[in-house]
């Protein structure tokens, strides 16, 4: 069995909004292997964002984690203090928040983002030997030692991205979530992006959750892939198989739109709404959509269990039905 760098279990994160209580993540399960890379993909509204934010500990009001363990390694970090989380951020678990490129202070050189997110973390050092590291990192991501000196509008989209994607890795971090780095990009500026990112996991071995929509891109990168609807996964397994043989019929209508994934656009493009995560949902969540819905589906929630090959699925359907 590989190691595991990051477990959560039975994670449930709610907002409490004036419409109702929205169940944004509903019961998640996820290990994430020493070294490896998961994609994680679902329509918009799926909670993909909400799961991360979570695992950084980052939910702010009306959001609220209800319940569920996250462990890092071997720390509870639910039970560490907000100062040793703070630590814990950037130097063992980094993220790349969605929309990063408005994370970059708009009125600070790039280089100072750099240096201050290095001196927050405690790296001493000379300023000299600080501006080294900064040109050090943006060289790692395949940027001129001179971007340092630049603001962030004088850089384009790819560049913006490149910076974010240094400040992550600036510390060595065990675990990385990069939540949609690309999708703000043209396809082709994304995959060299996605290229450079490629070759830093694999030089660093940090084990990496990439969430994305492009199924190309994330079936290029991934070792694994989990499928989330209406704050579940539904699916994980290996990317191979999750293309080749989905076993939850969202999935397969997910990857049967390739090659035209590559934006939320076509995501919708599955018949019929996600369901509302207000009401209660009685059965399967996806049973209003699904082609194979059964009596069952309307009133058991499937659970993720393990299905053929390494693979997980929450689904009443008999192994092997949709082969
Ligand atoms: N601050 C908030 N207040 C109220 N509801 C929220 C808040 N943030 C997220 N939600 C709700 O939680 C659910 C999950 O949202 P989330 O942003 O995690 O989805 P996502 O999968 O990341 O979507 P996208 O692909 O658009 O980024 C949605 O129904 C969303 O409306
Ligand atoms: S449990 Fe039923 S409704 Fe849900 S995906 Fe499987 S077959 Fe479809
Ligand atoms: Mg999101």
């Amino acid at each position: 069995m590989p190691q595991t760098a990051l477990t959560v279990r039975n994670l449930v994160v709610h907002f409490h909004t004036r419409a109702g209580v929205v169940r944004a993540v509903d019961g998640v399960d996820l290990d994430l292997f020493v070294g490896e890379k998961l994609g994680l993909v679902g329509e918009s509204g799926s909670g993909k964002t909400t799961l991360a934010l979570a695992i950084m500990r980052m939910i702010k009001p009306p959001g609220r984690v209800k319940s569920g363990e996250i462990m890092l390694g071997d720390v509870d970090l639910q039970r560490v203090s907000d100062a040793e989380m703070r630590k814990l951020r950037s130097s063992e678990i980094a993220m790349i928040p969605q929309g990063a490129m408005n994370a970059l202070n708009p009125v600070r050189r790039i280089g100072a983002q750099i240096i201050d997110g290095l001196v927050d973390h405690d790296q001493q050092g000379s300023q000299e030997s600080l501006r080294s590291r900064a040109r050090e990192l943006l060289a790692q991501v395949d940027l001129d030692a001179e971007i340092a000196d630049r603001y962030p509008h004088q850089l384009s989209g790819g560049m913006q991205q490149r910076v974010t994607i240094a400040m992550a890795i600036s510390l060595g971090p065990r675990v990385i979530i990069a939540d949609e780095p690309t999708s703000a990009l043209d396809v082709i500026v994304q995959r060299h992006v996605i290229d450079t990112f490629e070759r830093i996991q694999a030089a660093t071995g940090t084990s990496v959750i990439l969430v994305g929509h492009d199924m190309g891109l994330m079936a290029q990168f991934n070792d694994r892939i989990a499928v989330m609807y209406a704050g579940r996964i539904i699916e994980i397994g290996p990317v191979a198989d999750i293309f080749a043989r989905p076993q939850h019929p969202y999935t397969k209508l997910l990857v049967s739109s390739l090659p035209h994934t590559r934006n939320k656009e076509v995501m919708k493009g599955i018949p019929g709404l996600p369901p509302s995560l207000v009401e209660p949902i009685s059965g399967c969540p996806f049973n209003p959509r699904c082609p194979f819905v059964m009596e069952k589906c309307l009133s058991i929630k499937p659970e993720l269990t393990e299905g053929e090959r390494d693979s997980s699925v929450a689904c009443h359907l008999p192994a092997g039905a949709l082969a």
